[in-house]
């Protein structure tokens, strides 16, 4: 007998296949507009395996079936609901189906989303044995052959699938999980620079401050592109296009300068006394550097951008030093 990741893989390949289908049929016209009104041409949808869970929720059910799936695979699988009075059914019926694939281009999981405003939004494939999303990056498997100086790191479908529309197939993203130790040293393998491209939000600037240390760690550099005003990089791509989006990623902002510009907001700047507080927690966070050199190019960096003396700042810095 097969093993059970073996058995799991196989009934996602089928049910990928299914949804993709179903896409293309007349039940899948309504799915089919949806995604052509967030812009996405032909050979986008085809490219990324796109589907449709079809309304009639225990169609799959009843296809797996009859591929000879038995009910205990299916519960191993995460595809199904189940509930007592309607037996199994499928999990993301009446959905928009992006398939999950590993670099490997092995189906090992899915995400649905709803076609209006229902909620939730999206529902995800839950942890399976062969779909770890804190070890998996949605997209890696082409940006992985993309042969980019850095990756892209977005937070949803929709922001890759856009990203590799436009043409920026080093991108991918951690499917709405924070970014782990592990996705940083799966990054690790193919890039030594990360520029984050997380939604604009509160919740994307809190993800991108949590995201620096863990990419640094494991021997990243990493530079934040500024989304504003939009909300994320799709919102952006549409409105703006493609050359406004290089554009941004030519200026994206050195990781340390873009955490000082989150930590200045906790400080009133028209102050003398906020001012200096500012500073002084700047110039702790400036002995993160323990290099005397790099140390010292951040230190003039942020002498320019905030248009202070560079021997100040470096006093500072040292007394803080001693300090401890
Ligand atoms: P967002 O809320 O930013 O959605 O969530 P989005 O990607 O911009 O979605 P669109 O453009 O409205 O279609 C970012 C990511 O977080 C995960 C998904 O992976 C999503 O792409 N997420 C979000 C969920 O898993 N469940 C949710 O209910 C919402
Ligand atoms: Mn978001
Ligand atoms: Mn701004
Ligand atoms: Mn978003
Ligand atoms: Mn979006």
């Amino acid at each position: 007998a097969q093993d059970l990741r073996t058995r799991i893989l196989n009934v996602n390949k089928m049910t990928a296949k299914y949804y993709y289908y179903q896409l293309r049929t007349e039940n899948g016209r309504q799915a089919m507009e949806y995604l052509k009104n967030r812009c996405l041409s032909d050979e986008t949808i085809r490219s990324f395996g796109l589907g449709y869970s079809n309304k009639y929720s225990n169609d799959l059910y009843l296809y797996l079936k009859k591929q000879g799936v038995s009910d205990e695979l299916l519960r191993e699988s995460g595809l199904m609901n189940v509930d007592e009075r309607n037996g199994m059914y499928d999990k993301f019926w009446n959905r928009v189906i992006f398939p999950i694939m590993d670099v490997n281009n092995r189906v090992i999981g899915f995400g649905g989303r709803v076609m209006g405003d229902g909620k939730p939004k999206y529902l995800n494939s839950p942890e399976t044995a062969v779909f770890d999303k804190s070890r998996n990056l949605y997209g890696l498997n082409v940006a992985r052959t993309a042969r980019k100086k850095s990756m892209l790191v977005c937070e949803g479908y929709m922001d890759v699938i856009s990203m590799h529309q436009a043409g920026f197939k080093n991108s991918v993203a951690s499917l709405g999980t924070a970014l782990t130790t592990q996705h940083a040293s799966l990054l690790k393998r193919y890039t030594d620079e990360v520029i984050l491209t997380y939604d604009s939000d509160g919740a994307g600037i809190k993800a991108a401050l949590r995201a620096i240390p863990m990419l640094k760690a494991a021997g990243i550099s990493t530079r934040v592109l500024h989304m504003n005003p939009y909300k994320d990089p799709d919102e952006f791509i549409k409105t703006l296009g493609p050359e406004a989006f290089q554009e941004r990623m030519d200026q994206a902002e050195n990781s340390f300068l873009f955490e000082i510009s989150i930590l200045e907001r906790d400080f009133d700047m028209h102050d003398p006394e906020g001012k200096t507080g500012f500073y002084q927690a700047v110039a702790r966070k400036l002995m993160e550097f323990d290099q005397e050199l790099e140390r010292e190019n951040y230190i003039q960096a942020v002498a320019e951008r905030y248009q202070i003396s560079f021997d100040s700042l470096r006093k500072m810095v040292n007394r803080e030093a001693m300090r401890g």
